[in-house]
């Protein structure tokens, strides 16, 4: 048998030290081994969800889109009892999506955790003018609104770790469950600063305690984001009675506006199962865009940033503007 293998340097048992010469390839005939890679680079679809990401983050970056503004000024609790499924990153990066397409947003972080404070780069450290305030001492929130890092028109109250004892302190006091909406009312109204505002939204904590209530009675509109993954519709029943409630008794405008589906992961059945499932209970109040699970949009927060602004052609980001589009879309239509 003829040996193939090419002269050059080999090892004691003859094995070729380098390794082989690319051969002749069927797939690009006549092309050398540089020519070839680039061929191959150009036809694979590596270049088209590129040249995608790359286009959208042009677009963001230049607000060259503008989203409608809506009919009536929109105030929307971010809300979901069980933890860790998206209220928080939902309502910074629908904020910032907003604020970078033209409308003028308000943040208010509810939570003690203050995580929405962190990604908008707003500080919140202890002793900082906050939520708190509004709440407890009823400080009107234009003495303490902040702007947010590095994005226009939007603002952010933070939150701080004093807002833990909030809850408590709120159930001695009078109006203890309208104290989020007289504060929003009095910076909304005509000629006060906040009279611009386009959207307001409420990032709510894991709990459907005082702070959530005052948050639903603040606004109109409920968004419950929903983790795509097996145990999401686990405790919805409970939020949804709580809506009902504050509807009935306090707020009769209330309803649930919007479900998101996040951390949509599309290597799994489940999430598509899950998806399924809540869009066959929840119909139309469902977004069309399901936000996928992403290291790029958990990474943001660390960087003291949204997704939408920290890596605007991610796949998150992306997903964010369109959820943010869906929305206003909606509004405007109204
Ligand atoms: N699409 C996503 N892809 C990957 N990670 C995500 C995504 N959305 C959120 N996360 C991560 O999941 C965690 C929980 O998200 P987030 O803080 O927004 O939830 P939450 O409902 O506000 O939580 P909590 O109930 O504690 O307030 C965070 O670490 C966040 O970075
Ligand atoms: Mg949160």
């Amino acid at each position: 048998m003829t040996d193939i293998r090419p002269a050059g340097p080999t090892w004691s048992d003859g094995t070729p030290a380098m390794p082989a010469a690319l051969g002749p390839d069927p797939t690009y005939p006549g092309l050398g081994p540089a020519e070839r890679l680039r061929t191959a680079l150009q036809d694979s679809d590596m270049g088209t969800p590129i040249g995608e990401q790359a286009a959208a983050a042009v677009r963001v970056r230049s607000g060259s889109e503008v989203f409608p503004t809506p009919v009536h000024r929109r105030v929307i609790t971010v809300a979901n009892q069980k933890g860790g499924v998206g209220k928080t990153t939902s309502t910074v990066n629908l904020a910032v999506a907003l604020a970078l397409h033209g409308r003028t947003v308000l943040v208010i972080d509810l939570d003690p955790q203050g995580n929405a404070s962190t990604a908008l780069g707003v500080p919140h450290n202890s002793g900082v003018p906050d939520v708190y305030d509004v709440l407890v001492e009823s400080t009107p929130i234009a003495d303490l609104v902040q702007l947010a890092a590095g994005v226009p028109r939007l603002r952010c109250v933070p939150a701080t770790i004093d807002l833990a004892g909030a809850e408590i302190e709120l159930v001695s006091m009078v109006a203890r469950e309208t104290r989020l909406q007289r504060a929003i009312v009095a910076y909304c109204a005509p000629g006060a600063p906040g009279e611009d505002v386009d959207y307001v939204l409420v990032d709510c904590p894991p709990s459907l305690g005082l702070l959530t209530v005052n948050a639903m009675v603040a606004t109109t509109e409920v968004l419950i984001p929903i983790q795509c993954e097996y145990y999401a519709l686990e405790g919805l029943g409970q939020l949804l009675r709580s809506v009902d409630l504050v509807k009935a008794h306090l707020n009769p405008s209330l309803s649930v506006s919007t479900i998101l589906l996040t951390m949509h992961d599309a290597r799994t059945k489940l999430a598509d199962q899950v998806a399924e499932e809540v869009r066959g209970h929840f119909g139309d109040t469902v977004l069309a865009t399901m936000i996928p699970r992403s290291v790029r949009v958990s990474e943001a927060p660390g960087y003291g940033q949204s997704v939408v602004t920290y890596d605007p052609g991610s796949r998150g980001a992306m997903a964010y503007v369109d959820a943010a589009r869906e929305i206003a879309v909606r509004g405007a239509a109204r």
